[in-house]
């Protein structure tokens, strides 16, 4: 159990395309816990096995703000998309940073759970955003390469009280 280190932006693994998790192992699940507390810590809302060095198709998300929705995605794959969002969006390897991305506004993602039981998800807003930022990772594809805004510094410039009031961009 602990934090692992995450690989920031220039990191030739961030780059690596995951390979599926076959079945579920100590080791596995350890990192799954350990994923958890170092999203947390960074207060991020998720943290795909890549960035801290695991070329493995593992996702932890926990969008509520409370930490008590955590939601694990092994082997996850985006069945439907729908509508669009542009936000701004941060990501735990770029750290500082964020910048405006365009994203489906709706998906429904299957996965398999931390038990290798499969599930259907489906979400919307900052949920929408986070699985379809998260499953880049596992392709090696960072927000910054499909960003259609310039990348900004956190905390300068007006900052961040979005339109509708909600917080700045949420590290993923
Ligand atoms: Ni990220």
């Amino acid at each position: 159990m602990g934090l692992r280190n995450v690989r920031e932006l220039g990191d030739d693994i961030l780059r690596k395309k995951s390979k599926p998790v076959k079945e579920m192992t100590p080791r596995l699940s350890a990192l799954i816990d350990d994923m958890f507390e170092t999203m947390y810590s960074a207060d991020g809302v998720g943290l795909a096995a890549p960035q801290v060095g695991v070329l493995k198709r593992i996702v932890v998300m926990d969008v509520s703000g409370e930490r008590d929705q955590p939601i694990v995605m092994i082997n996850p794959e985006i069945l439907e998309t729908e509508g669009e969002q542009t936000g701004s969006e941060g990501c735990l390897s770029v750290p500082g940073k964020h910048a405006e991305v365009k994203r489906a506004q709706r998906v429904k993602v299957k996965a398999l759970d931390r038990n290798m039981v499969p599930f259907e998800l489906e979400g919307e807003d900052l949920l929408a955003r986070c699985i379809q930022h998260e499953t880049d990772h596992l392709e090696g594809i960072m927000y910054v390469d499909i960003k259609t805004g310039p990348l900004l510094d956190n905390g300068a410039e007006e900052e961040e009280e979005g339109e509708d009031g909600t917080d700045g961009p949420s590290d993923q």
